[in-house]
């Protein structure tokens, strides 16, 4: 059995379990990891991620067949034992926020749906999933998506990618308490097997860039953990609004390095750091995106050299360790390959985009750093995969 076959083996046994049935569709949306645009997406901006060989499975069915009431049901796999890890409410009621997260996550989807004039269905779901927690590579946005193009296929709905990310990015900011932007979730609905995704975040029209097939895309794990929700990304965000307030812009994309240095007196300094982040960073996905069509391993060098640093010098969401890792990592690949922090940040991974060849020597470095470090790092070479899709069983 490979990855995915477990996985779905997983989410089977779970909904069997939990409803004595056995399950008649599955859906799946992967993780993801940017490769550059980072904190850019609630700018407005262009970012440019992959979608991951890592994901989240839905295994769906109709409700229980004598059921009189209107009840959505599900269980989720990954956070707890079958009693605890079950939600059931109904969908004639305005729903209301549920015990925890993973709850109040499905709960979103459902009510975010409604909110786009969609209805769903009674049905029950399962799910599993085996993208990493709170490393970075967007758990929450694989597992909305999945849920989200659940409901859109069993209800008949047949929504688009777009809609798909922005009913999962809804019930995120609304009923988890997170104000992540969209790239994660249009990652999740949209990317194309060995491609990145080249997204402007404002209108959300997107373009496939294809991933040259000299290239690997390793992520490395800190192993450092903070969760989004409550990290400073808030912060971050209000930030970066407070100066496209100052500027009279509706978000940072509209204004460029020139025009932010002219204003840079009349700024908070720390808030002038968090722009410059923002303008320099929107500059960097262009030639990354050439260099990864190319296979320009040292543009990819240099230009993620400087992606990293302004994450961790301007935007300051890096943490010593990491910068530590990147550093060695940066020097041993040379220019054979960039690297950088990956993510919200404030712990999480980084990605290395760099030749097949240089495997060996990211894992020298590696090596290095757990010779001195207090939690070990480990990478892994992920696969570019496709957006969210129903899974089609022989
Ligand atoms: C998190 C958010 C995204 C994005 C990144 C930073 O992953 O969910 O919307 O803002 O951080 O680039």
């Amino acid at each position: 059995m490979d990855r995915r076959e477990r996985l779905i083996a997983r989410a089977r046994q779970g909904y069997r379990l939990a409803y004595g049935v056995e399950p008649t569709r599955f859906y799946a949306a992967p993780g993801r990891v940017n490769l550059i645009g980072e904190h850019v997406d609630y700018n407005d901006g262009f970012v440019l991620p992959c979608a991951i060989d890592r994901e989240t499975i839905v295994a769906a069915g109709p409700p229980a067949p004598q059921s009189k009431e209107k009840l959505f049901e599900a269980v989720a796999l990954d956070m707890g034992d079958m009693a605890s890890a079950r939600d059931k409410f109904d969908l004639l009621v305005p729903i209301c926020p549920g015990e925890n997260n993973w709850q109040n996550h499905v709960r979103g989807v459902v009510q975010s749906l409604g909110r786009y004039g969609y209805r769903v269905r009674p049905m029950r779901i399962a799910i599993a999933g085996d993208v990493p927690i709170g490393a970075g590579l967007s758990s929450s946005a694989a597992f909305g998506v999945a849920v989200a193009l659940a409901c859109s296929d069993f209800s008949g709905l047949d929504l688009t990618p777009e809609i798909l990310a922005k009913v999962a990015q809804l019930a995120e900011n609304d009923f988890v308490g997170c104000a992540c932007g969209i790239m994660d979730q249009m990652a999740a609905a949209a990317s194309v097997a060995d491609h990145a995704l080249l997204l402007d975040c404002r209108s959300l029209e997107h373009m496939a860039v294809p991933i040259h097939k000299s290239l690997a895309i390793t992520v490395i794990d800190t192993g450092l953990r903070r969760s989004l929700t409550e990290s400073a990304f808030n912060q971050r965000r209000a930030e970066c609004e407070a100066v496209a307030q100052h500027f009279g812009v509706t978000a940072l994309r509209d204004i460029d390095g020139g025009k932010l240095l002219l204003a840079q007196t009349e700024l908070d300094p720390t808030l002038f750091r968090r722009a410059r982040h923002v303008v320099t960073e929107m500059e960097r996905v262009e030639p990354i995106g050439v260099a990864l069509a190319k296979g320009q391993t040292a543009v990819l060098a240099q230009v993620m050299r400087e992606a990293h640093l302004s994450l961790s010098e301007d935007f300051d969401v890096s943490l010593p360790p990491i910068d530590r890792l990147a550093q060695l990592v940066a020097e041993a690949l040379g220019d054979a390959g960039g690297v950088r922090l990956t993510g919200a940040g404030f712990g999480g991974c980084l990605v290395a985009v760099a030749a097949h060849e240089a495997g060996r020597a990211i894992d020298e470095a590696i090596g290095r750093y757990n010779g001195e470090a207090d939690l070990p790092a480990r990478a892994e070479v992920f696969r570019p995969t496709s957006g969210a899709a129903p899974i089609l069983l022989e």
